[in-house]
């Protein structure tokens, strides 16, 4: 057995560990996917990827919520977020989680929430994404993404997970709407009945949606770092002799920087996703739980005391 065979499991059981470091510790590599914990450091991280052609989509950390006071305060984390956007001239707009807002709380309050941060954007003529969470939210969040487009609010976009069945007929709704949409895998693990586990099923639909979506003339983020569905998108692309303007790439902060440079290097449009907050520790614990390959550099830095 050589040493990446024997990392391997190695590496799962110190992601499942991971929960026992201090958090200082794990704050070294959690850096890797988040600007930081203030907003001055997103805007400043925002401006340096925009002098290298990369839009971005600010996320302010948190989830859940317990209490109106948590929603409200989250709310108005995101207009100060819009406003400083706007004085920073940042090329870039906001990624939103509804129960970050009060989705378990009240679904109307949520609405009222969300609808305020898109009236805000509206003003400085930017957008909202709402981000997907797990499926138990997923019914929900499209019905308030679509109450707002109700409410004449086209500037905001939803999420789509390819790991879920249900994903191709609200595709198919999202189109007859002309919805801008982001195509992701989906990150949490759900249920057989619901969703897809197999790689190569989830890769499957995720090309089928994609058609779906770009044929359906629907603004489309294509948020992936597989090598297999870029290679599948710039096919869509071509065949459908779509332009550069029609679609966008999308990464999350501190992915695969080498697929990131190509794509800028293609010319195509690229948004890379940037946390920050207080509230990083759930989030990084998501992304290392999704490519326990980062457990193997803690390793490393445990054995031989070097963090880099
Ligand atoms: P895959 O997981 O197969 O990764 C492909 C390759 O990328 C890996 O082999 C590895 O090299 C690299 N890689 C992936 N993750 C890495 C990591 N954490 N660290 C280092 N390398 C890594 N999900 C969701 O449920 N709701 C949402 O709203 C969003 N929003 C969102 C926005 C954007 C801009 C992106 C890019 C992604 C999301 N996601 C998301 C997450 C998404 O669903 C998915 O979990 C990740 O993108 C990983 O899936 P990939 O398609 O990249 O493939």
């Amino acid at each position: 057995m050589n040493i990446g065979e024997l990392m391997n499991p190695l590496n799962d059981v110190i992601v499942s560990t991971f929960h026992v470091f201090p958090k200082g510790f794990v704050k070294r590599f959690a850096m890797r996917y988040i600007a930081g914990e203030h907003v001055d450091e997103a805007i400043s991280l925002a401006g340096q990827l925009n002098s290298k052609n990369i839009m971005v989509t600010i996320d302010v950390l948190g989830e859940n919520v317990a209490t109106r006071g948590e929603a409200i305060a989250s709310a108005k984390s995101y207009e100060d977020v819009l406003h400083l956007i706007d004085r920073h001239k940042v090329n870039g707009n906001i990624s939103i989680k509804l129960t970050q807002l009060g989705l378990e709380i009240d679904k109307n309050f949520c609405f009222d929430n969300a609808r305020r941060i898109v009236e805000v954007a509206k003003g400085y003529n930017n957008f909202v994404r709402i981000d997907m969470e797990d499926a138990t939210t997923t019914t929900s969040t499209l019905e308030i993404y679509e109450k707002l487009r109700a409410s004449g609010f086209d500037n905001t976009g939803v999420v789509i997970q390819a790991r879920l069945r249900r994903s191709e007929s609200d595709v198919q709704r999202l189109v007859e709407m002309k919805a801008s949409v982001r195509l992701c895998k989906g990150i949490y693990i759900e249920p057989l009945n619901i969703a897809f586990r197999d790689r190569d099923e989830i890769r499957r639909n995720y090309i089928k949606l994609l058609h779906m979506l770009l044929e359906g003339k629907c603004r489309t983020g294509i948020a992936t770092h597989d090598d297999v569905l870029v290679k599948a998108a710039y096919d869509a692309i071509a065949q459908l002799g779509l332009q550069k303007r029609d679609y966008e790439f999308q990464m999350l902060l501190g992915v695969r920087p080498d697929m990131r440079n190509r794509i800028v290097a293609n010319g195509d449009q690229l948004r890379v996703y940037v946390p920050f907050g207080e509230h990083w520790y759930t989030y990084s614990m998501r992304r290392f739980k999704e490519n326990p390959q980062v457990a193997g550099y803690v390793f490393k830095a445990i054995v031989f005391g070097n963090g880099k």
